[in-house]
């Protein structure tokens, strides 16, 4: 297939396409992305020179660009989001305009262009808190709870709507919290090891007692894979990983990883609205597809924690440019000392 990627810069759209063509099957795809702070060709460089693998810069709300470089396209793989919940609670206008907007200008180009399958990657986030021991399949009723999680529930309705009013061929993806090399540190585990290595705070948000679903992406990426091979159109499929943990469970086992003390520990103002617990019940894609996790936890930690000690580079350099201003706004000062310090103007629950 010739693959058009969406966002296959950023952390789990790279890892997808180093898997696909690490595999030497007969993919070809097209990397459409815009670069926006959270997207980095350096997490590609190990595949640039394949000759399988074009990169194209461009916004997928742009339709006269998706459609230029969507030609001879047979399937979409659709990445491309604002995919950062505090930023979406700081400044929701982004995420409306990429999530929502960009999925629907990539379903008109797509449906014109009469490509055959369009894989749209979505999120636990869509279903919203669930109580204690609870999980979420697919039929579970969508309840999200921050401007990000609505917007990729919209666009997951959107996608629906395409596929029962059009007969559009579309699948959608829902995964849980992805951990493991070349994520933004801007996410809960890559800034808790960044920052631990070097001696700094780990802000852990409210109590620490909030419940995700953790795994490694190239779990996800798997999934994807298996999902837009065989996977049945109209269909959605959870991609959840074995482990429901606490972060201040998961804080403590990176903690002990890095040989780094609790004392690093801050606890500062909880996100406004933040859910208590995610967890999916996968069992539709491993009955169907024959998919599971591969990665365990202790080992996908391990793996990682290493990877961001030997890559303090990219870190560098991805935390010089417009991270920086965003982590010296909301989180220097979200530190223990400012404990209600409330950038977004959002009332937070009592
Ligand atoms: P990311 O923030 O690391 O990467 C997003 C990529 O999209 C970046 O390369 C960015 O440049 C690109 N992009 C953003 N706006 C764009 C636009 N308008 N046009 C073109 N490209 C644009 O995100 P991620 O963590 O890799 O998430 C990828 C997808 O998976 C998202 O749709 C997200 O909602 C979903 N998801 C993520 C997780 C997770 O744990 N990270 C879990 C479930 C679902
Ligand atoms: O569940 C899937 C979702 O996982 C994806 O759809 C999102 O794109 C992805 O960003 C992620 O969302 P979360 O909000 O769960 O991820 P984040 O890493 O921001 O936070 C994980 C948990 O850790 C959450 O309960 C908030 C908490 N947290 C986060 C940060 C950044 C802290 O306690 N301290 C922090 O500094």
């Amino acid at each position: 297939m010739n693959l058009f990627v969406t966002g296959g810069a950023g952390f789990i759209g790279s890892s997808f396409i180093r898997h696909v063509l690490s595999l030497g099957q007969d993919h070809r795809i097209v990397n459409f992305d815009k670069l926006t702070y959270a997207g980095n060709l350096a997490n590609l460089e190990s595949v640039a020179a394949d000759p399988n693998y074009r990169f194209v810069k461009g916004d997928i709300c742009d339709s006269a660009a998706v459609t230029a470089a969507m030609q001879g396209c047979d399937a979409v793989v659709h990445f491309a989001a604002e995919s950062h919940v505090d930023r979406s609670i700081y400044e929701p206008g982004p995420v409306i305009e990429t999530n929502i907007t960009g999925t629907f200008i990539l379903l008109q180009v797509a449906r014109k262009l009469d490509l055959q399958r369009f894989v749209h990657i979505s999120t636990d986030e869509v279903y919203g808190d669930l109580a204690p021991g609870q999980v979420s399949d697919e039929n579970f009723h969508l309840r999200p709870n921050s401007p990000y999680s609505a917007s990729k529930a919209s666009a997951d309705l959107l996608v629906r709507s395409f596929h029962r009013t059009y007969g559009f061929p579309a699948i959608i993806t829902r995964s849980s919290n992805n951990y493991g090399p070349y994520q933004f540190p801007e996410k809960l585990l890559p800034l808790l090891i960044s920052n631990a290595l070097e001696d700094k705070h780990l802000p852990v948000y409210g109590d620490g007692r909030q419940e995700r679903n953790w795994i490694h992406v190239e779990d996800n990426s798997r999934g994807i894979l298996a999902v837009l091979e065989r996977g049945r159109l109209g269909e959605i499929y959870n991609i959840g990983g074995a482990d429901v943990i606490e972060n201040l469970d998961m804080v403590r086992r990176l903690l002990a990883l890095l040989h780094k003390p609790e004392s690093l520990i801050r606890y500062v103002t909880d996100r406004p609205g933040h859910d208590r617990r995610y967890a999916l019940d996968s069992a539709k894609l491993i009955r169907e597809l024959g998919w599971s996790p591969r990665i365990s936890l202790a080992d996908g930690l391990l793996q990682t924690v290493n990877w961001y000690r030997d890559n303090s580079a990219w870190v560098a350099a991805v935390r010089d440019g417009a991270y920086r201003t965003y982590y010296d706004k909301y989180y220097e000062n979200r530190d223990s000392s400012l404990r209600h310090f409330n950038p977004s103007g959002v009332k937070a629950p009592a």
